[in-house]
């Protein structure tokens, strides 16, 4: 099975930038599964229904979340509906909707599994643990195992992939916006990045306007960041190829398409 994540769509650039590159992507390699981490697709806070309904009209198949599952309210009034939109599945036990699902392409099954970091975020239930029985469990059903762990640390991202080495297909770093150079195959046979990158205005200051940003910065005074809707793109994402029989991974490739990196078919 080939598999395509796309990092954090932020905003209508990020979602430009998916509908521009996507049918190029699939097309060049050849992709079953679309994951996507949507959290920060609705002007870089949540995810609407109708941005939900535009992105699986763009060939995304399922999409994940993170800090910013709740920022839309009417989220809650349908993520309880869907298949294909998970939330981290170490968030408190009355969330409503679920941290795992699992998708048929082409006579194979994925699981996706989308989970929370500890360090510098919310205390959500331990992501560790948590990782062990949805791997377990969605071992009983298929050989492939796909996990977006949105977290703020480089350290607690290579410590899941470790701790989830040999048992899930891939793991995936999201939630810091900035590819890492560090994707790499496991020795017991799992895909590993610690962050894909975001996927949106490429100008700008991890998708936010770059003034709000500098004046935090400079002043020390609030100010409500944008996100820009006009500008250059970048679309970062990560391609994995599994044995379709062991769950293994057989190949990946980072993505990162932007002016100074453009695509190349
Ligand atoms: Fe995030």
């Amino acid at each position: 099975m080939k598999v395509l994540f796309i990092g954090d769509i932020v905003g209508d650039l990020g979602l430009d930038a998916v509908e521009r590159n996507l049918p190029k992507l699939k097309r060049k390699y050849d992709i079953d599964v679309v994951i996507a981490n949507a959290e920060n697709a609705a002007k870089g806070r949540g995810l609407t229904h109708r941005i939900y309904q535009d992105l699986l009209m763009m060939g995304v198949d399922v999409m994940t979340m993170g800090n910013h599952t709740w920022d839309q309210r009417e989220i809650f009034d349908f993520i309880d509906d869907t298949d294909y939109l998970i939330r981290p599945a170490n968030f408190s036990e009355e969330a409503p909707g679920k941290g795992m699902t699992t998708i048929t392409k082409n006579g194979q099954t994925l699981s996706v599994i989308n989970l929370h970091g500890r360090v510098f975020l919310p205390p959500h239930e331990d992501p560790f643990k948590m990782a062990t029985e949805l791997v377990e469990e969605a071992k009983k059903i298929s050989p492939l195992v796909f996990v977006d762990f949105h977290a703020e640390t480089t350290s607690e991202k290579i410590a899941l992939s470790w701790h989830l080495d040999g048992q899930a297909s891939c793991v995936v770093g999201t939630h810091t916006h900035v590819q890492t150079a560090d994707g790499r195959i496991l020795p017991g046979g799992t895909a590993y990045i610690t962050d894909v990158g975001m996927t949106g205005p490429y100008n700008e200051i991890l998708g936010m306007k770059k003034e709000s940003v500098l004046y935090r910065f400079k002043t020390n005074m609030p100010v409500r960041f944008e996100v820009p809707t006009k500008g250059d793109t970048v679309l970062s994402a990560f391609f994995v190829e599994l044995d379709d029989q062991t769950g293994k991974a057989l190949r990946f490739e980072p993505i990162y398409i932007n002016p100074d990196h453009p695509f190349k078919g």
